[in-house]
Parts: structure tokens; sequence; C-alpha cells
């Protein structure tokens, strides 16, 4: 899912390049855009999260999974088919044409009975647990499985128009439909991709530093701030719309307030390491997990700043709203991600490491060259737009058309398409180290690895 997403994420990238591209109905720019967004986080993210969540709510209560196996496979198979079947359909334009929220209502049903399932063997695990407490990534984990349900139940309350076809229309209309699909696009930022990312960071970084979280008091602190400010700051998507403009500054002073409990978090994690930094310099796992957290720094602090009604006057509409994205999913997201998974692989395999650090490094190097790459040519060239948008002569016409801007931009897009390139090169390198190791290619004797294995040689310690 991830090397689809990406791969058409930089398919995207060349066609706002090179807009010949757009050849064909099936795969023209506003068909794929759709299916790069609900692939990269829907099938990259949310299998991450859902992989991640029930390992380690599993770890940190010592109990087994509630229902066992069938449960969690049932939820596997139905969701990813559920989103295979909505990102085809988008491909023929079956779409219901809001941001995050496209999929139609006959996918939408089926979703919330799989979410549903999600909950109870997620919360079960978490009732049967042996340990007195309920570690904090379990919180943020479970916030995230009960806010999406939420959003997503609100949000996407449609009527079809009818039960033998694919169309429906939202029961929202105008500025609430506008302010409900804000707010919840919002928050499937804040709990999909932050939250439950968030219960990877307090779980996976002090794994892989052999310390304990720097603080756990700040950690509580951090996630009821957090999940409170969150749901309040949706209209900042909304700035100088019909929205009345209270809701725009309500949602422009709890975006902002988000910044503590997001530096808070970023605080913790970093903390994390102290006695420990010294591993950074040998340990390219431990690597792509402090650079998620220094992302989500940097992106907490550009959102709020980005909130602010006379800064958002330049950046709405810019490709600097790309360029912030995509500093939260490449490196935030993607670094955690990899992180978490690089860790995983040897354990669930039960293999004494991984095939190659060193392919692990050269991942690193090509995400990151490929992510600098990406949001500086993003921010240079959205807020030289904007600035083009709003300049004016003598006589108070713009000085530019909007085909200058257009013009202005070619560059800084064919840069953008570099770096995708350089993340989905490190994406493969990936997938190839990842399958190596499953394959136990490295341990040298065929018969080497359940030898080693048996003989309790170093398999990889448990907790
Ligand atoms: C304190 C945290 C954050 C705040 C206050 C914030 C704020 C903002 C603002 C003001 C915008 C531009 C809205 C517009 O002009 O339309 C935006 C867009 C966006 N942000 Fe953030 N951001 C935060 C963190 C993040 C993180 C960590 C991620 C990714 C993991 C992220 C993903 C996005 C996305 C996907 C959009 C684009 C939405 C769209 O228009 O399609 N944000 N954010
Ligand atoms: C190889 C890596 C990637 C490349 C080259 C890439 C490229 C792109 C492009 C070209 C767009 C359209 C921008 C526009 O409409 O102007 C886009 C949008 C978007 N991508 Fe990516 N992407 C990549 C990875 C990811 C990942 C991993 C995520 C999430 C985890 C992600 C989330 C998004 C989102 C949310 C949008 C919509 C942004 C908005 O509406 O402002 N992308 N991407």
């Amino acid at each position: 899912m991830a090397v689809l997403g990406m791969a058409a994420g930089v398919f995207l990238a060349a066609q706002l390049a090179w807009p010949q591209l757009n050849f064909a109905e099936y795969i023209n720019f506003g068909r794929l855009r759709p299916v790069h967004t609900n692939v990269v986080i829907l099938g990259f993210g949310g299998n991450a999260l859902l992989g991640t969540s029930l390992y380690v709510a599993q770890r940190t209560s010592q109990a087994r999974l509630f229902g066992g196996l069938w449960p969690a496979t049932i939820l596997f198979v139905g969701f990813n088919t559920l989103a295979v079947i909505a990102v085809v359909g988008y491909l023929f334009g079956i779409t219901k044409s809001m941001e995050y929220a496209e999929f139609e209502w006959f996918i939408y049903w089926p979703l919330i009975l799989v979410w549903v399932l999600y909950f109870v063997i997620f919360t079960g695990t978490i009732l049967r647990r042996r340990e007195p407490h309920i570690y904090v990534a379990n919180w943020f984990y479970w916030s995230f499985i009960v806010a999406v349900a939420v959003l997503v139940i609100v949000n996407n309350l449609s009527l079809p128009v009818s039960l033998t076809g694919t169309k429906s229309y939202p029961v929202w209309s105008g500025v609430q439909s506008a302010m409900i699909q804000w707010w919840y696009g919002h928050n499937m930022v804040g709990f999909f991709l932050t939250a439950g990312f968030l219960g990877m960071m307090y779980y996976f970084l002090p794994k892989q530093a052999g310390r304990p979280i720097y603080s756990y008091r700040l950690s509580i602190v951090h996630f009821w701030s957090l999940i409170f400010l969150y749901i309040w700051a949706g209209p900042h998507h909304l700035h100088y719309t019909s929205l009345p403009d209270w809701t725009q500054t309500l949602g422009m002073v709890f975006s902002v307030m988000l910044w503590m409990p997001s530096w808070g978090g970023m605080v913790n994690g970093i903390m994390t390491l102290s006695g420990a930094w010294h591993k950074l310099r040998t340990d390219p796992v431990l690597r792509f997990l402090v650079v998620a957290v220094a992302f989500y720094g940097m992106s907490t602090f550009e959102g709020p700043l980005m909130s602010i009604r006379a800064v958002n006057s330049l950046s709405h509409y810019t490709d600097w709203t790309v360029g912030h994205v995509h500093s939260g999913a490449l490196g935030w997201v993607g670094f955690m991600a990899f992180g978490a998974l690089y860790y995983l692989i040897p354990r669930l395999w039960r293999v004494p490491r991984l095939y190659s650090q060193r392919l692990v490094e050269l991942h690193f190097w090509l995400a990151t060259v490929g992510i600098l790459l990406y949001i500086t040519a993003m921010w240079v060239s959205g807020i030289t737009q904007a600035l083009m948008w709003r300049t004016y002569d003598d006589q108070g016409f713009l000085l530019y058309s909007f085909s200058d801007t257009v013009v202005m931009l070619h560059p800084y897009y064919v840069t953008r398409f570099l770096g995708g390139l350089f993340y989905l090169a490190g994406m493969l390198v990936m997938v190839w180290n990842v399958a190596q190791t499953i394959r136990g290619v490295h341990l040298r004797a065929p018969q080497a690895r359940p030898a080693a294995v048996a003989a309790g040689a170093q398999p990889v310690p448990a907790e």
C-alpha cells in the first residue's frame, strides 16, 4: 500500500510539473489525487496503526488478543478490502467529492461495522490486562479509535439516491456542511495521523532507545490537553468564508493553544533519549524515530502559525499548505511508521536481526533528502505564489496574471517530483530489506535460522 500510494504521489507530482501526463481519463490528476491521499492515509497509515496498536495493547497488557485470531483477521481483511474497493471506485469517478471522505455510502456502512469490531478487539484486550495500569500508548490508540468512529459517522451521514446506485448526498448542507467537513478533516489529522502515531511513539521510541519515557506525568498532561484542544480547531480551514467570524476566531485560538501540548509531547519524546544520545550514531532505526519526533515538532509549530488569520490569508490555496502536509506526512507519519516496522519485523518473524542495517541507513538518507527537497520547494513556491497573487501596480491592478504564477511554479514542481522519487526509492529499499529479513537469507546456513532460534541463541527479546 505504501509503495502504491507513494508511486501515485510521485506521478501526481509529475503531472503538476508536466501537464501533458494527464493523457487518460482514469488516471488524470482529479481522479488520482484522492487515490493517493486515501491509499497513503488509510492504506499505509491505517495498516501501520492497526498492526502496531494490537501488538502494543497485547505487550503492555500482558494479555492475548481479545477474541483470538479470527476477529483480528476479519478486521484486517475487511478494512483493506473496503479501502481497495473505495479507491478503485475513485478511478471510475465514484466519489462523494468531500476531501478525505470521498467514499460512497456502500463503503461507509461496512466500514463502520469493521471499525466497531476494531474497538471491541482493542478494548477487550485492554480489559483483560494483567498489568494494574493502562500504559499511556494505549490511551492514545484508544482515543484515536473512538474519535475516528465519531468523526466518520457524523461527517458521512448521507442518503443514497437509490439502493441500486452508487450515488449519495450528504445530509448536511451549506455552511454547516463545510464546518462538519473540516471538523472531520482536521480531527482525522489530529486523531488518525497524530494521536494514533503518538501511541506508536510512546511505545517504540523508549523500546528502541532502551530508556523509560522521560516523564510519565507529562505524557498524561500531553494526552488530556491534546485531545481536548484538537476537537475545536477545525474552523482554521475555513478562514474568510461564510462561517461566522467568532467560529473562525475560536478555531484560530484553539489551534494556537495546541502548540503547547504538541511541543510537550515532542519534548517528552526527545528527552527520552537523555543518556542514550550516543545510540543515534549507530542505530538508524532509532534515528528514524527521533527524526519523526523532530518533524512532529516542526509541523506542529507551523500549523498554529498558519492558523492565524493574517498568515492564513497568505498560505491558504498555496503550496505552503501542501508543504506543511508533507512535512507532517513524510516526516512524522512516515518516519514513525518506518521506525516501528523496522523494530517489529525481526521480532514478529523471530529472526535475530534485520537483513541489513546499512540498507536501513540508506533508506534513512534517501527519505531525508526526499523530504527536504519536497518541503523546501513547496515553501518557496507557496510563498512566492501568494505574494505574486497580492502584488498590485500603482493603479491598483494586479501585476501578475494567474498563468504568470503557474509558469513560476515549474522548477519547484520538478524539484518536488525529484524529492518524491528519493522518498519512494527509500521505500523500495525498505521493502527489499524487510523481504530479505523475513526470508532469513542473512542467517548463513539454511538450517541456521531454526537452529539459532531453538537454541535461544539470540531470539530478539520479547519485551
Ligand atoms: C498543532 C498542530 C497543527 C495545527 C494547528 C495545524 C494547522 C493547519 C492549518 C492552519 C492548515 C491550513 C488550513 C487551510 O489553510 O486550509 C493545515 C492543513 C493541513 N494539515 Fe495541519 N496543523 C497541525 C499539525 C498537522 C500535522 C502533524 C499533520 C500531519 C500529520 C497535518 C496535516 C495537515 C493536512 C493534511 C492539511 C491539509 C488539509 C487540506 O486542506 O486538505 N497538520 N493544518
Ligand atoms: C513519495 C511520496 C509522496 C509524494 C511525491 C506526494 C505527492 C503529492 C502531491 C503531488 C499531492 C497533490 C498536491 C496538490 O494538489 O497540489 C499530494 C497531496 C497530498 N498528499 Fe502526498 N505525496 C507523497 C506521500 C504522502 C504521504 C506518505 C502522505 C500521508 C501519510 C501524503 C498525504 C497527502 C495529503 C493529505 C495530500 C492532500 C494535501 C492537501 O489537500 O493540501 N502524501 N501528495
